[in-house]
């Protein structure tokens, strides 16, 4: 049998792995007063720390090992070169053109990008002046007080995401509000309170056949033309998407759609005109700070040498914990309520790039690829789940997210919230062992037999590792380079296990089989048979259910 190529892949880090085998966390800071200095990484006023995760001289050196083995550098600079890193679509991958504030040329089939970028960035800019200015008004001369953007995905979680994140920075008259699920409650829900002649929507969706964006405009036209009359739709509608006919045939004005380009993936299209909500809540120009961010992490990931790499420590330490350890999730938690959407926004980055079952050339891969990736804000998650995080029996590698100051809240309230997240990590790293726990109880007055018995489930045994980024502020900047961040961390992993991170064919099977299955159940007498037993008995149940009224 032809030798695999994942056989031999991690031997080298698992071999270092090994060695540090009875080695806690806390053993490497008590042999090394200078671990903190030694593992982080500033950047500006970010901080990364990754002195609390179980990695030593010798575990760094197989990781960077592995990362020049995969050939990692020179597949970023291929991705920044505008080659085609996507061949499964055909495409190159450059969300990074769209946050090319040096402006410099960016190829793609010997062609500049950046001219048009530009010149799309210029018209979203101008329509949303219009609309945060009031000079663009709807059909009965208002202004607009509530913008709509209708999109799923990449095309809902990004913008929704920033928007929560940069709320501080909103527009003081405008509103933005974010539906995704086809469900009915979601855009039944958003449109109660509602004022059509105030209300702009915004149809977000790269390639404008999304059954559950199509739906909800569709829902959206049918609301407006009942409140203000057909005629009034194209002066409360804008569109976003790749597919300029389609928008065409939904009947948006030429001058109301704007276009981005194949090369932008979904999950990675918040830089494009996808941001537009985001633009006109918080103006063009926090829109490019949020843009030279992103920029601002392409430039360090593509000029820093590994060792002082953020994203590549962040995808390699990842890639230690996947393929050595054995974690099967990572958790993310931002000490920042703002960013209560950051996971969600994550998963959708982090699964939809990096859960795949195949390397680029098709060759099935045999070790594991992409965690699952999962988050709530702190201070809650402490009160929910963190006991799994500290007792359970799985580990799950952290991310902690945390400002030095607040955007725009109580600085008091921002004190605590900063001591909680710092106690985490602590606690995780350093745990509590049973002669600990032993000696507080003694000291509280509890019996011997008593100790005995409460100790064990006392005890922590902490060595969880954690990363914690911290920077001085949310701003749109710092969203930008967080996003980044995480950006070119899948890249950094995708990289190493050698499979593409810019299809998501995993998604289609799905909503094949959703659009052959919406005629039986909308029609109560089509036929079951052909499909699988519980399929049809489930169909057949719900028919039951509706006829019994
Ligand atoms: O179903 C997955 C997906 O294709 C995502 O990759 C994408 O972000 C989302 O659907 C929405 O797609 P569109 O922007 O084309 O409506």
């Amino acid at each position: 049998m032809a030798q695999d190529k994942d056989d031999t892949k991690f031997a080298g880090l698992r071999a270092a792995k090994d060695r540090m085998a009875g080695k806690t966390l806390k053993d490497l800071f008590a042999a090394d007063s200078q671990r903190f200095e030694r593992r982080h990484v500033a950047l500006g006023d970010l901080v990364f720390d990754y002195s609390k995760h179980r990695v030593d001289d010798d575990v760094l050196r197989a990781l960077f090992a592995l990362a020049r083995a995969q050939g990692l550098e020179e597949k970023r600079d291929r991705m920044f070169a505008g080659g085609i890193v996507n061949p499964t679509e055909h495409r190159a991958a450059l969300h990074t053109a769209l946050r090319n504030m040096a402006g410099t040329p960016v190829l793609v089939d010997g062609r500049d990008v950046m001219p048009n970028v530009l010149a799309v960035r210029a018209k979203v800019a101008e329509f949303a002046r219009g609309i945060r200015d009031g000079a663009t008004r709807g059909a009965t001369g208002q202004a607009f007080t509530d913008v709509v953007n209708i999109g799923i995905g990449g095309s809902d979680l990004g913008p929704a995401m920033a928007a929560r994140a940069l709320a501080p920075f909103g527009h003081p008259r405008i509103r933005t509000h974010y539906v995704s699920n086809v469900d009915g409650a979601d855009i039944g829900d958003t449109l109660k309170p509602l004022d059509p002649a105030t209300t702009l929507f915004v149809v977000s969706s790269k390639t404008f056949t999304t059954q559950e964006t199509m739906t909800n405009a569709g829902s959206a036209r049918a609301w407006l033309a009942a409140g203000l009359g057909d005629a009034a739709v194209e002066k409360h509608f804008a569109a976003v998407s790749t597919n300029l006919d389609l928008v065409g045939k939904f009947g948006i004005p030429p001058d109301r759609v704007f276009g981005f380009k194949d090369w932008v993936g979904g999950r990675y299209s918040i830089w494009s005109s996808i941001g537009l909500s985001v633009v006109i809540q918080i103006g063009p120009e926090a829109f490019d700070a949020f843009l030279s961010g992103g920029h601002e992490i392409d430039t360090h990931f593509r000029e820093a040498p590994l060792e002082q790499n953020i994203p590549i420590l962040m995808g390699l330490i990842g890639v230690l914990y996947r393929n050595a350890w054995g974690f099967a999730t990572q958790a993310v938690i931002p000490y920042d309520q703002r960013l209560g959407r950051f996971p969600a926004y994550l998963q959708q980055l982090d699964m939809e790039s990096n859960g795949k079952h195949v390397h680029i050339d098709g060759t099935r891969v045999h070790e594991s690829t992409g965690p699952v990736v999962w988050g709530e804000p702190g201070t809650n998650g402490q009160h929910a789940f963190f006991q799994l995080l500290h007792q359970g029996t799985e580990v799950v590698p952290i991310d902690f997210l945390v400002a030095a100051e607040p955007t725009d809240a109580d600085l008091k309230h921002h004190e605590l919230l900063v001591a909680n997240c710092l106690a985490q990590s602590q606690a995780l790293m350093v745990g509590r062992t049973a002669d600990e726990v032993k000696t507080q109880l003694e000291k509280g007055g509890m019996a011997p037999d008593a100790i005995a018995a409460l100790a064990p489930h006392k005890q922590f045994d902490g060595n969880r590792p954690t990363s914690t980024f911290m920077y001085r502020k949310l701003d749109p900047r710092m969203l930008g380079r967080l996003i980044a961040l995480y950006e070119h961390r899948v890249f950094t992993m995708a990289a190493i296990w050698d499979t593409n991170p810019f299809d998501q064919w995993g998604v289609e099977l799905g909503k094949e089989l959703a659009n052959k299955l919406a005629p039986i159940v909308s029609d109560a007498a089509a036929p079951t048979d052909g499909l699988d037993g519980s399929t049809a008995s489930l169909v057949e149940h719900r028919r039951a259910l509706i006829a019994k009224g």
